[in-house]
């Protein structure tokens, strides 16, 4: 990757995690991690995402959900749905994850992000800079997806009127080694936010 600034130099901030700990949330200590949902289109990666962000502030531990829908509005406006606009938008998303994570939050991410390698870098990302990366495959069928079809989209692109739609005619590479395989499609949600908290506990996110 081309380095297009020059003369730049790392500035490094004089607040450790230990002291954001402690201005930051019930208990007093550094929480801030990603916990990254991937899946397809209508998998439940919005949904689980947003229920754990429920659960965590309720119990006064900041955390805060950035969605694909939702960062498309914003932030990454400029990009649609190619490979290498994937890739873009999953860079973007990685970096200011890490840095709600470095700044104490526990940062939910739900996007289809649909490609291993970007996904990697993800948590590269996160684990160069000593913060947890808990990827979370949200494995619900193909088959469950389209039958669900909340937002039309499927049946658009079995029509072809979406091109490039992920899972019918552009790829979704599912995880090797995820921290978390979650049965979106048999389990209810709570039961997998239960999940998922029981493995924040293990890892002392939770307490
Ligand atoms: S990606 O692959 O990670 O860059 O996608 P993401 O930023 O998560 O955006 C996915 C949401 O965009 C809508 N949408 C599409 N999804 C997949 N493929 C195509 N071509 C597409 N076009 C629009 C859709 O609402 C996705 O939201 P979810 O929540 O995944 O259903
Ligand atoms: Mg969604």
């Amino acid at each position: 990757v081309p380095q297009i600034a020059t003369n730049v130099t790392y500035q490094t901030q004089h607040v450790s995690r230990l002291k954001r700990g402690q201005v930051l949330g019930h208990g007093g200590r550094f929480r801030g991690c990603t916990v990254w949902f991937t899946g397809l289109s209508a998998a439940g990666k919005t949904t689980l995402a947003f229920a754990l962000e429920s659960y965590l502030v309720d119990r006064g531990i900041p955390s805060y959900s950035l969605d694909g829908d939702n960062i498309r509005f914003g932030l990454n406006k400029d990009l649609g749905f190619s490979p290498t606009e994937r890739e873009e938008n999953i860079r973007r998303v990685s970096e200011v994850a890490k840095l709600f994570a470095d700044g104490g939050i526990v940062c939910l991410t739900s996007f289809i992000s649909p490609f291993r390698k970007d996904r990697a870098r993800a948590r590269e990302i996160h684990e160069e800079s000593g913060l947890v990366f808990v990827e979370c495959w949200v494995n619900t069928s193909l088959e469950i997806c389209e039958q669900r079809d909340p937002k039309g989209l499927y049946k658009k692109a079995r029509k072809g009127d979406i091109k490039g739609f992920t899972g019918i005619d552009q790829e979704y590479e599912p995880p090797d080694n995820p921290e978390l395989t979650l049965r979106a499609g048999e389990l209810s949600i709570d039961e997998i936010v239960q999940q998922i908290v029981s493995y924040l506990i293990q890892r002392s996110i939770v307490s």
